[in-house]
């Protein structure tokens, strides 16, 4: 593992306190206030999480609040209770019962409004189509669809019944779904005929049809209509949704499942090619998403909030789907790019509907940076009151244009450091307590106790750069990887004795405040996105020409890191024509997002004597950096000209 003394180069001195108007109305309106809250979950972690669960409704009271160590911890042992109930249900009882839950716009501008009402119909309504196709509690359902309302009701569907989803995200490919369809054992996928995306159509069924050649678990298929383009539907196997939901009874009673009932799958690329299947539970994780958007979006009935995550992700899991709704919040959903029709659509959509929560990740503010101010200028986005990032580091240039620009230099921005294994936010400001600094993710939330650490797990001082660690555990963290509990405990808990480690460098400075220097392995971060180096090399050996093939990251100004393919061919030479190849052949296994940036010809690769293959040399080739580190281990030093020769 390399990225152990990290040196940080980042040098960033301005500070912005939360203003005296904002923190008077927050949820936590001091640091002393975060101080206190701090505290007393790090003194007694079961006093405040067992607090804390009052938030959420019980159909049976738990017996223990924590049972067990990391990595072995069952939380809320012995209660039960429903996700889709805590999300939904039970605001019926209250005033919320017809204010907007979701306030949805498609790409090409159709806008429909759901209320709490509504949505526990459309809920019940599917979750008694399920039943009817034969799915049981426990059962996987692979959830493959388009940013549109109904991809919440088959998730809020899923969990009443005890189902486990697990959502691909609509930009992956047919092989992706087929391999995810085959870890998790999948009985039904919804999807939809299609889904828009920068004015053309993703074809979902499509794919599905493909990737049921491949994987041969699942028996039924609901599909939505979307887009309205013609597809095949297999008798016996394929249904219409709307036909379904045209005979399905809006009566459904949630089940009552143990705290520790899965509740969702969610792959995620690992430094292996295989993708790693997070579990996560119902109580846990719903009781973490739950407090965190409280927390840290200081959620209040009045907002209406926008995430602009894909649900496909963990981001639009926790923060789209059950911790707004658990908390009755209004959330905004977007089904298209952000540059289409034109490149204001973001500002437009904030202005039109009066946006007051915006949380968006660092790529996409870069995007915005190069189509211009012109753009956020159009229109009034003065309905904003706080702003939000999440999955990368964001540089300091970008969070002040960001502040300025779109925040008018009036809304704080919290800087959000998860993971899809954490579950919830761990470490950000709380918008009326914190001091922001540019570039900083700053303090642990209650009940989060991270700490800075050397390979051997010893403690480092206040700026010294190390790995990032979790000492105690917390609700919402990942309970295994599905079906590989062996993984799990090697990934996460076998690097550093006692800790959760999940591969990310940091250094703490002396205010208390964390920077993330990002990964210290070999996983790329392309737009937000993690994608592990192997499945695109996997992908391009999988190509007949390809002998052998290496992934590095390199800075790449929009999306954070670029791919960058170093690739050996089996005969001949390579051309611009076998690189456009090449690349449509890694979009076609994984999916667009995966689409590599640069393709150079090499006939050999910089590997050790026991034959790995050097990644940081190439890292640095790609960068174009011309110093290159130690070379020591190198088996051939006369690689190194050549691969500096095939540029693209
Ligand atoms: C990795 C997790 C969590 C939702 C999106 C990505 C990086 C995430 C930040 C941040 C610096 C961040 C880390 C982390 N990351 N947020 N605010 N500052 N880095 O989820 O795909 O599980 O990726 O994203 O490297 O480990 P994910």
């Amino acid at each position: 593992m390399s990225g152990v003394n990290i040196t940080s180069v980042l040098q960033e001195t301005r500070k912005f306190p939360p203003a005296k108007e904002f923190s008077a109305t927050a949820h936590v309106k001091s640091e002393a206030e975060y101080d206190e809250l701090w505290w007393k979950a790090k003194d007694d972690p079961t006093g405040f999480w067992g607090s804390m669960s009052q938030n959420l409704d019980w159909f049976e009271p738990f017996d223990t609040v924590l049972e067990g160590e990391m990595p072995n911890t069952k939380w809320f042992v012995g209660g039960r209770l429903n996700a889709s109930y805590n999300c939904v249900d039970r605001h019926l009882k209250t005033w919320r019962k017809n204010k907007a839950a979701i306030i949805w716009e498609g790409e090409p501008g159709d806008t429909r409004v759901l209320t709490y009402q509504d949505l526990h119909r459309e809920t019940c309504k599917f979750a008694n189509v399920l039943k009817s196709l034969g799915v049981q509690s426990g059962d996987r359902v692979t959830i493959y669809m388009p940013l549109v309302p109904e991809i919440i009701v088959a998730m809020l569907a899923c969990a009443r019944i005890g189902a486990v989803h697990s959502i691909i995200f609509g930009g992956f490919s047919a092989d992706a779904v087929a391999e995810r369809n085959n870890d998790a054992q999948a009985k039904v996928v919804i999807t939809a005929d299609g889904g828009w995306r920068r004015g053309k159509e993703v074809e979902l069924k499509h794919a599905v049809d493909e990737s049921l050649e491949k994987s041969h678990t699942v028996q039924q298929v609901v599909v939505l209509r979307r887009t309205g383009t013609p597809i095949t539907m297999v008798p016996g196997r394929d249904h219409w949704w709307h036909d379904l939901m045209a005979e399905a009874s809006p009566e459904c009673e949630p089940a009552s499942l143990d705290s520790e009932h899965p509740l969702f799958i969610l792959y995620t690329s690992g430094s292996t090619g295989k993708p790693k299947g997070v579990l996560h539970t119902t109580a846990g994780y719903t009781l973490g998403t739950m407090m965190t958007s409280k927390w840290v979006f200081d959620l209040n009935d009045t907002d209406t909030y926008w995430c602009t995550a894909d649900v496909g992700w963990i981001t639009g899991h926790s923060y789209v789907c059950y911790g707004p709704l658990a908390n009755g919040a209004t959330v905004m959903m977007y089904e298209g790019a952000p540059n289409w029709p034109h490149d204001g659509r973001f500002w437009e959509i904030i202005e039109k509907y009066k946006v007051t929560i915006f949380y968006t990740a660092p790529t996409a503010i870069r995007s915005f940076i190069r189509w211009g101010d012109e753009w956020p200028n159009k229109h009034d986005l003065t309905s904003l009151r706080l702003l939000g990032s999440v999955g990368e580091p964001i540089n300091p240039e970008a969070w002040m244009w960001y502040h300025k620009v779109i925040g008018g230099e009036r809304c704080p921005i919290v800087d959000t450091w998860w993971q899809t294994e954490t579950g919830s936010i761990m470490i950000s400001p709380l918008p009326g307590a914190t001091t922001t600094k540019p570039g900083s993710c700053t303090r642990p939330l209650p009940g989060v106790v991270p700490d800075i650490v050397t390979k051997e797990g010893e403690s480092l001082p206040d700026n010294a750069g190390g790995l990032l660690v979790m000492r105690q555990p917390w609700p919402s963290m990942l309970r295994t990887l599905y079906n590989d509990h062996e993984r799990f405990l090697k990934t996460y808990f076998s690097e550093i004795p006692g800790c959760y480690f999940a591969g990310d460098g940091a250094r703490r400075d002396e205010d208390g405040c964390y920077w993330v220097m990002g990964r210290v392995d070999d996983v790329l971060n392309v737009s937000g996105h993690r994608l592990s180096t192997m499945e695109v090399e996997s992908a391009l050996v999988s190509h007949p020409l390809v002998a052998e093939a290496a992934v590095v990251g390199f800075p790449h100004e929009i999306k954070g890191e670029g791919i960058c393919c170093f690739v050996s061919l089996t005969t001949g030479e390579g051309d611009d024509a076998l690189k456009q190849q090449l690349k449509d052949h890694v979009r076609k296994q994984i999916g667009a997002l995966a689409s590599p940036d640069m393709i150079r010809f090499s006939n050999a690769l910089p590997k050790t004597r026991s034959g790995k293959i050097m990644r940081r040399l190439l890292r640095d080739i790609a960068a174009g950096r011309e110093r290159v580190q130690d070379t020591t281990t190198l088996e051939d030093y006369g690689v190194l000209a050549k691969l500096r020769a095939s540029e693209e």
